[in-house]
C-alpha cells in the first residue's frame, strides 16, 4: 500500500494553477480539503463559479498531482462549487485586501502603462498593440491589453479570442470574460490577458454609440473590476483621434506614456502630432513614434515607399520640442502582406512569421520596451502637490 500523508497532497496541489486567474488553486482556497484513508487520497475541490470554463482542465491537473503523490488509481476528485461568502473572500484576497474596488493601476502601480495612440485611424494602432503584446508576453514578462476603443474594438479578432461564426449570421463574436462575483476574469491569449468592450456587447456589428461618461464608466470598471494580477506592462489601444477617451485615460492612468503610432506621409505629421500633444496635455509625457506601413524592399531589391517617407522621424522631431525627454522614432515597420494576413487570422507575425521584416522591426520595440525596469523611477507622475491635510 502506498505510503504519503495528506501534506504530501496538498504540497503537490500548490502545482495546480487556475487557468485563468493563474494562481496556485491552493492560494486561492480552491482545495476543499485532502482525506487519506489506507493509501486512498480524496481530494475536495472548489470551483469559483458553477459552469467554470475551466473546470474540466482543473481537475485532471489536481488528478495528475494528487496521483504524482499517491499513485495512479488511488485518488478521488470531489468538486464543487464556492459559496457567495467563499467567493467574496477570494476576490478580496485576490484585491490584496482591500474589499473597496480601486484602480489596479493607481499611482503606486508599479506596472509600466503604455497608451497606443494615432491622430487618424488605420494607421495599425491595433495590430502593433497586439503584436508587441505578444513579444513581450514571450520574453516572459506578464502582459495586458486594454483595448479602449470602443467604436472600432479589434484586439479580440487580433489575438483569435473570437468564437466559431454564427451559422446564421456567419459572424464570429469576442469571446465572454469568465466573471466570478464581481471580479471579471480576462482571457487569455498567447499569455496576454485581454479585456475588450468587443467582449460585453452582444452584436459587434453594432456601432457602439456611448457617450463620455458612458465610455469613462466602462473604461474605470475595467482598470477596477477585471483581475489583471501584477502585470508587468499594460497596453491601451486607444481609439483614434483625441477624444474623449485619451482624457479618460489621462485622468485614470496619468502614469501611462504614450506611444504614437503614425503612416510615413508627411502630411499625416500634423494630425499625428496633434494626438501627442493632447496626451500631454492630460498629464502622460510621450514615450516614443513608431512608424507604421514604411516602405517594403521588392523583389528587386528597390524600395516601393506606398506612403512616402519620413513622417514618423518628423513627428518625433516635433513632438520632442515639446518635452524634456526626447521622443526617439522606435521604429519603421514596413508594409506586409503577413503582418495583415496575420492579424486576420488571429495568429500574430511575430508568432507565426517571425522572419517577417515587420515583425522584425516590431520586436525591436519590444525589446527596448522590456529592458526598461519596473517601477516609478523616472517617470512623470502627473500628479500635482499635495494639499495638506485638514487641520
Ligand atoms: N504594416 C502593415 N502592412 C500591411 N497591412 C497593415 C500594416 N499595418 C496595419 N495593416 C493593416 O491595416 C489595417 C488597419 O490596421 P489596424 O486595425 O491595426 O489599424 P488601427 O489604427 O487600429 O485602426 P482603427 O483606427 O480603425 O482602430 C488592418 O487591416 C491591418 O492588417
Ligand atoms: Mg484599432
Amino acid at each position: 500500500m502506498p505510503d504519503f500523508s495528506a501534506d504530501q497532497v496538498l504540497t503537490a496541489l500548490g502545482r495546480v494553477i487556475d487557468p485563468e486567474i493563474r494562481r496556485p488553486i491552493t492560494d486561492l482556497d480552491m482545495v476543499a480539503g485532502v482525506d487519506v484513508v489506507d493509501g486512498h487520497a480524496a481530494v475536495g475541490i472548489r470551483l469559483t463559479i458553477a459552469g467554470c470554463p475551466a473546470a474540466r482542465q482543473i481537475e485532471r491537473d489536481v488528478l495528475q498531482a494528487a496521483e504524482s503523490v499517491a499513485g495512479a488509481g488511488n485518488v478521488t476528485v470531489d468538486v464543487t462549487v464556492m459559496t457567495p461568502e467563499q467567493r467574496r473572500a477570494m476576490t478580496e484576497k485576490l484585491r490584496g485586501g482591500a474589499a473597496q474596488r480601486s484602480n489596479q493601476f493607481g499611482p503606486t502601480s508599479l506596472t509600466r502603462v503604455y497608451a497606443i495612440t494615432s491622430g487618424k485611424g488605420g494607421v495599425g494602432k491595433s495590430t502593433i498593440t497586439a503584436n508587441l503584446a505578444v513579444a513581450l508576453a514571450a520574453r516572459g514578462l506578464r502582459v495586458g491589453i486594454v483595448d479602449a476603443d470602443v467604436y472600432g474594438f479589434s484586439i479580440p479578432g487580433l489575438l483569435g479570442l473570437v468564437t466559431a461564426p454564427s451559422p446564421e449570421t456567419g459572424k464570429a463574436a469576442a469571446v465572454k470574460p469568465t466573471q466570478v462575483g464581481e471580479m471579471i476574469l480576462p482571457p487569455i491569449a498567447f499569455d496576454v490577458k485581454v479585456i475588450s468592450i468587443g467582449m460585453f456587447v452582444e452584436d459587434a456589428s453594432v456601432a457602439v454609440a456611448w457617450r463620455g461618461p458612458m465610455l469613462h464608466r466602462t473604461i474605470t470598471q475595467f482598470l477596477t473590476d477585471v483581475y489583471f494580477g501584477d502585470l508587468d506592462i499594460l497596453l491601451l489601444d486607444l481609439p483614434p483621434g483625441t477624444g474623449d477617451v485619451a482624457i479618460s485615460i489621462g485622468q485614470l492612468l496619468p502614469q501611462a506614456e504614450v506611444i504614437v503610432v503614425t503612416t510615413p506621409q508627411p502630411a499625416a505629421a500634423d494630425i499625428a502630432e496633434r494626438s501627442g500633444v493632447v496626451a500631454r496635455q492630460t498629464g502622460q509625457s510621450i514615450y516614443g513614434v513608431i512608424e507604421n506601413m514604411a516602405g517594403i524592399v521588392q523583389p528587386d531589391g528597390s524600395v516601393l515607399e506606398l506612403f512616402g517617407s519620413g513622417g514618423g522621424a518628423e513627428v518625433a522631431r516635433r513632438l520632442g520640442a515639446g518635452q524634456d525627454a526626447p521622443v526617439p522614432l522606435l521604429a519603421q515597420v514596413p508594409l506586409s502582406v503577413p503582418l495583415r494576413s496575420g492579424g486576420d487570422s488571429g495568429v500574430p507575425v511575430v508568432l507565426g512569421d517571425p522572419d517577417d521584416p515587420a515583425a522584425i522591426a516590431i520586436r525591436a520595440v519590444a525589446d527596448r520596451l522590456a529592458t526598461r525596469a519596473r517601477g516609478l523611477s523616472g517617470m512623470n507622475l502627473g500628479v500635482t502637490p499635495r494639499q495638506p491635510p485638514p487641520a
